[in-house]
Formats: structure tokens, C-alpha cells, sequence
């Protein structure tokens, strides 16, 4: 048997973080996919990526397990259980997306494995894919708010808040400016991060969820308006926010000051610490000729509205 399914990436227009604690956040899926292929073999569970490999026994321990890819293994142990499998099974990734840079790979790797391994066994359910992804995230970090992989299922723009979602209806198609530090965060280190920061400034913490909440209202309607250009005010004040949690650095700083010259507002996306930055215009080309010339490395992407696909 053999199965194929594909899933986006992602960037957080608003609300990273802050999500993680009970406030709203806006997600957008983006034009770069993760695509697996599952097929059932004889024995032993193979697992390859451009990130590494796993060959082991279906009884292995995952936490026996440390790799990115842990969450394969568990949903390949998982459905094999569920299904009462008893061989192996053959997973391969290949990913469009960097991974470690924020743009939702790892979440779009949960969802497209589990829609994968889960289409060997049975038809696609979607509400099943979704939690079956979002238990395979959180062996890698276990206070992930499971926004990343809602996006990466259903596509295109949502509210996400507290595990429920609403779609941002009849969205223009506008383009996402994303510039890449090239420094590799770990989303459960940046998660943890906040964490300490929030138990040591609860009040502080507590006004900045409230902001964020208002400029998720805000900035929800600047959606469907297609403002762009106070969109991109709001972003930069969100961008306050996360420095203030301290998960921007030096490097960070700096390029959303250059894009910030020719763009109407920039931010971290993700995790932070690293990763990416997305910035908002009209002049796309203009700003990634500008920001080329400045060497920062960068790519516009487009929303998708397709979500997670399966052959
Ligand atoms: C990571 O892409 C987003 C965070 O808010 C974590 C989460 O929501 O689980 C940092």
C-alpha cells in the first residue's frame, strides 16, 4: 500500500507567542508545502528527509528517539496500533520550506505524515488528520497552541484562538515579503523563553496579551479592507510586543529596520530568536531588490487556500 499527502507551510501574521497563553493570533498559509510519502513494507520503519533518518523497529521507545522526526515515528507507531499493523513501513519528506526558520515545517510535516501514514489504513478526516498532528507536534514541544498545524490543514487565513479557528473569508491573494536570518531557532527553547519571562512579569505580561488581542481585532479587518499599509503599522507594533518578551535579537533588529525603510511594517514570524521576518508592501519587487542589495536573503510567497492535499 502507498500513500502521498501534502500540507503548507506557514507564516503568523499576528499573535505568536501571546497564542501559546490564551490571546488570538492571525495565520496565514503560505505557497511552500512539505510532501510525504508513506508506503507499507515488510519489516523495520525507515524514515528519510533532507534533515536526517531513522531506520528502527516498530516497538522502538520513542523516548529512546531524539530527532526532528520524531513525530513520524509516533504516528507511524500510533496508526500501526490503531490499526493493528504489524510490518513496517516506509516514510519519505521532501520539504519546500526551510526548516528551524519559523515558516511552519515541522507542523506542516505533522500534518502531511499524518494524513499520509493516516491514508494507508483509511479514508482522509480531516478533525482526525488535525489531532493526530497535533499530538505528533507536541513530542517535540508539549505547549505547542497547535495553531501551526490548524493553518497547515485547512489553508489560507484564520483567527486561531484557544484551539478554535475562524477563516478570514474572500481575502485578496497580497504578497508576503519573508526574509530569512539564517539562524536556526528551536521553537521549544523560544516557547519556554516566554514562559519565564510571563511567571517573572505576570502584570506586564498580562497588559501586552490584551494588546495583542486589540490588534488581532484591528488588524482582522485591515484583512478584509486589504490595508495594506496599516497592516503593516499594526505588525511593527506587535514587533514592540515580541522584543519586549525578548525573543528578538541583534540581527532580527537590524533587518526589520532595513525593511522597514521601504516596506509599510515588519515583524519576527514564528518562534523567534531567529528564523524569518515578513514585512508588508505593494512594490514587491522594489523591496526584494532593495533588501538584496542590503544581503539579506528573501522570497515573497503567496497565501494558500488549499491546505493539506492527499493523492
Ligand atoms: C510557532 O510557530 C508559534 C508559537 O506561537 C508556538 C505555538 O503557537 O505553539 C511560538
Amino acid at each position: 500500500m502507498k500513500s502521498i499527502a501534502s500540507a503548507p507551510g506557514k507564516v503568523i501574521l499576528f499573535g505568536e507567542h501571546f497564542v501559546v497563553h490564551g490571546t488570538k493570533a492571525i495565520l496565514c498559509a503560505i505557497d511552500k508545502r512539505v510532501t510525504v510519502y508513506a508506503k507499507t513494507i515488510p519489516d523495520k520503519i525507515v524514515i528519510k528527509s533532507d534533515i536526517g533518518d531513522i531506520t528502527c523497529d516498530l516497538d522502538v521507545k520513542l523516548t529512546e528517539i531524539n530527532s526532528p522526526l520524531k513525530p513520524l515515528l509516533y504516528l507511524a507507531k500510533r496508526l500501526s496500533k490503531k490499526y493493528d499493523y504489524n510490518f513496517g513501513m516506509s516514510i519519505m519528506v521532501k520539504s519546500e520550506i526551510p526548516s528551524g526558520m519559523g515558516l511552519g515545517s515541522s507542523s506542516a510535516c505533522c500534518v502531511a505524515g499524518a494524513a499520509a501514514i493516516y491514508t494507508l489504513f483509511d479514508k482522509p478526516d480531516k478533525e482526525e488528520i488535525l489531532k493526530l498532528a497535533i499530538d505528533a507536534e507536541k513530542t517535540i514541544y508539549s505547549d505547542s497552541s497547535g495553531a501551526d498545524c490548524t493553518v497547515s490543514i485547512h489553508g489560507g487565513i484564520m483567527i486561531y484562538h484557544n484551539g478554535k479557528f475562524v477563516k478570514i473569508r474572500d481575502v485578496p491573494n497580497f504578497n508576503i515579503i519573508i526574509s530569512n536570518s539564517n539562524i536556526v531557532h528551536s521553537t521549544k527553547n523560544m516557547v519556554s523563553k516566554v514562559k519565564e519571562f510571563k511567571e517573572k512579569n505576570s502584570k506586564e505580561f498580562s497588559k501586552m496579551c490584551d494588546i495583542e488581542n486589540k490588534l488581532v481585532d484591528n488588524a482582522t479587518s485591515l484583512i478584509k479592507k486589504n490595508d495594506l499599509k496599516q497592516l503593516g503599522r499594526c505588525m511593527t507594533q506587535n514587533q514592540d510586543l515580541l522584543k519586549n518578551i525578548g525573543i528578538s535579537n541583534d540581527k532580527l533588529n537590524k533587518m526589520i529596520k532595513i525593511a522597514n525603510q521601504v516596506t509599510y511594517g515588519s515583524k519576527i514570524t514564528g518562534a523567534g530568536g531567529g528564523g524569518c521576518i515578513i514585512s508588508l508592501s505593494d512594490n514587491i519587487q522594489d523591496v526584494i531588490n532593495y533588501l538584496k542589495e542590503n544581503k539579506i536573503e528573501c522570497l515573497s510567497a503567496k497565501i494558500d487556500f488549499k491546505g493539506f492535499l492527499t493523492d
